[in-house]
């Protein structure tokens, strides 16, 4: 059984219908991406999952039940979205950040310092800036700020939206290989791109079009697919 499993999911903006039918599942403990376009019902997905949107149809289980309930009860069963934009608070220092993101656990004050230590051997730039404004950080350390806050509240599954968008391909490539080591520390991702370069980590891959899943497969297989790259690059 997956970790989590959508079928046939069917959701949007008031009477604006985005997704027509997704299916995907994602394994426990697995790296999983979420590619397509701009436009294409990625992070509607996403959303959808938080619980900050509502399903119209279909269904998504969670650990073997069908998910439902508001955003914070979702974040205490360890779904946890980092979303596109990163939105940290410019007026908060790193730490201050860091703590927000920890509200679930905010009275289990071992735990709390134990997340902190966690996210710090992640991102130990984020421990070097942990009293500086977080404003006055560079975009890829806003980013690694972003996830390292979801990281606060010992997410199971870790849902992150466009970590590389606006960085350098230095700058992404360091937050793609910290996601990395945060798969690989236990907890299962499911990350959207539009950087194709995600695919070489990826256990599994994939494609949305028009809120619909049009490929699927091993993150390496779809590296490889001439169909995938002539849907999704347009060559
Ligand atoms: N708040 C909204 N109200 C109405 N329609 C919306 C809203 N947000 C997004 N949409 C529409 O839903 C569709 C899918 O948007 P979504 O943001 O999920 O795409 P995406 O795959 O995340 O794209 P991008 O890569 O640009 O972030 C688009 O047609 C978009 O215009
Ligand atoms: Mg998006």
């Amino acid at each position: 059984m997956a970790l989590l499993e959508v079928e046939n999911l069917r959701a949007g903006y008031g009477s604006v219908p985005v997704l027509h039918g997704v299916d995907l599942a994602v394994e426990e403990g697995s790296n999983a991406v979420l590619l397509g376009l701009n436009g294409a019902g990625k992070s509607t997905t996403l959303m959808t999952l938080a619980g900050l949107l509502p399903v119209t149809g279909g269904e998504i289980r969670y650990d073997g039940e069908v998910l439902k309930g508001p955003p914070g009860a979702r974040v205490r069963a360890g779904i946890v979205l980092v979303p596109e934009g990163r939105h940290v608070f410019p007026a908060l220092t790193v730490k201050q950040n860091l703590r927000l993101g920890a509200w679930t656990i905010r009275r289990d004050a071992r735990r709390l310092r134990g997340n902190l230590r966690e996210v710090y051997a992640i991102f130990p730039r984020l421990e070097e800036r942990a009293d500086q404004l977080a404003g006055t950080l560079s975009g890829g350390e806003q980013q690694m700020l972003a996830i390292g806050r979801g990281m606060m509240s010992s997410p199971r599954l870790l849902l992150i939206d466009e970590a590389s968008l606006g960085l350098s391909p230095k700058l992404t490539e360091q937050v793609f290989a910290a996601v990395k080591l945060i798969n690989q520390r236990g907890t299962t991702v499911l990350m959207v791109e539009q950087n194709a370069g995600v695919l070489a980590q990826a256990d599994t891959a994939f494609v949305m079009q028009q809120g619909r899943i049009t490929v699927s497969g091993s993150g390496a297989d779809t590296l490889g697919d001439e169909a995938v790259k002539a849907a999704y690059f347009g060559t």
